[in-house]
């Protein structure tokens, strides 16, 4: 049998087994590589006596030929097969019933700041931040609150080192003292967050939250702060009519000071805001003390203003009708689940905070 001959046939049987790709490459290789079992023939052309050359040359065409054809169909096939197989491995069944999946809720009291905001944004506040580690002078001295200064008994301070320089803010007025220290006034702000004190019962949480309000300018009095307060209340609780009270008191940083209670009563067992003779309070406020504003080089003689600090927790609390804060942080799933917001459900004056 002619070489040609031989190599075609040892193909063929070759080819007829299972392949996969790079069984067939190397095949190919074999056959038209540098030295392959088909470039060597070619070589051979030269040496051949010249009657028989033509014949040999035109056989070895067709065969090379032939056998390229075929591995090339051979690799095509092989390139199906395995899309196929593909495809059969990765068939979706759009038949199936969706998985059940669960939707994730927005916290009462992130939807009560975003309220919050949504309100005063409305009369020009903007919001400002501040962290949760605080230095000693910005939460009490730079606040006119020195050393040994009783008020700072009251606060139950977390404190985070032996020399009691770091803690954990015990309210947010820091970040009246922050702001005030990076810019030039006018200053209208409101920083909502978190605020620690060791405390813990129905009403006090270890961490809670408060939205610090600040507003400096020339001419700032204490109608402002009452008008202000006034159409905060009535925003949030979406009531036409306060009853809303100032009581004087005593923070060190603002003078005069005063809390504020605001009425209500209990029908049916439900808490109705506005109305009734009782009373509850749920912020202090001030103007803010001009040692204050002296500690972050403003001028008290050309610029003064308000402060008000409100606990949001008891906002929330009231306004969705929870009768537990400790509640807010348990992570309770089911409640989580009752007491939460649509993601969508976004807070807006114009559409209503809550519906
Ligand atoms: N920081 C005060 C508190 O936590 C509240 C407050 C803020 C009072 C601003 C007056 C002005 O009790």
């Amino acid at each position: 049998m002619s070489d040609l001959k031989k190599i075609k046939e040892e193909f063929l049987l070759k080819l007829n087994q299972k392949l996969n790709l790079t069984d067939i490459n190397q095949i190919k290789s074999n056959l038209f590589g540098k030295n392959g079992l088909i470039s060597s023939q070619f070589k051979k052309i030269g040496s051949l006596a010249e009657n028989e050359r033509k014949k040999f040359a035109s056989d070895l065409n067709i065969t090379k030929d032939e056998l390229q054809n075929l591995i090339d169909t051979k690799i095509k096939q092989i390139q199906d097969a395995e899309i196929i197989e593909k495809l059969e491995k990765e068939k979706i069944d759009i038949t199936l019933p969706e998985r059940t999946f669960v939707r994730g809720k927005i916290h009462p009291v992130s939807q009560t700041i975003d309220e919050i905001s949504s309100i005063f944004s409305e009369i020009g506040f903007c919001v400002e931040e501040g962290p949760d580690v605080e230095n000693e002078y910005n939460n009490f001295t730079a606040l006119n609150t020195p050393d040994n200064h009783p008020a700072r008994d009251m606060h139950d301070t977390f404190y985070l080192d032996e020399k009691k320089e770091k803690l954990l803010r015990t309210h947010t007025s820091p970040v009246q003292i922050r702001t005030m220290l990076k810019d030039k006034p006018p200053f209208k702000i409101i920083a909502p967050g978190r605020t620690y004190r060791s405390d813990s019962d129905q009403t006090h949480a270890p961490m809670f939250h408060q939205v610090e309000g600040l507003y400096i300018d020339k001419n700032v009095n204490m109608g402002h702060l009452k008008g202000c307060l006034n159409y905060f209340i009535k925003e949030f609780f979406e009531v036409k009519k306060i009853k809303m009270r100032f009581r004087p008191s005593h923070f060190p940083f603002t003078e005069p000071s005063a809390e504020v209670d605001i009425g209500y009563e209990i029908k049916d067992g439900k808490i109705i805001i506005g109305e009734g003779d009782k009373w509850l309070e749920i912020l202090g406020c001030g103007m803010v003390h001009p040692n204050v504003l002296k500690n972050v080089k403003i001028d008290s003689t050309r610029f003064q203003g308000y402060a008000f600090g409100i606990g949001i927790d008891r906002l929330a609390m009231l306004k969705y009708g929870i009768n537990d804060l400790r509640a807010f942080f348990e992570c309770d799933y089911r409640w989580l689940n009752h007491f939460g917001f649509d993601p969508l459900d976004v807070p807006s004056n114009y559409r209503g905070l809550s519906r």
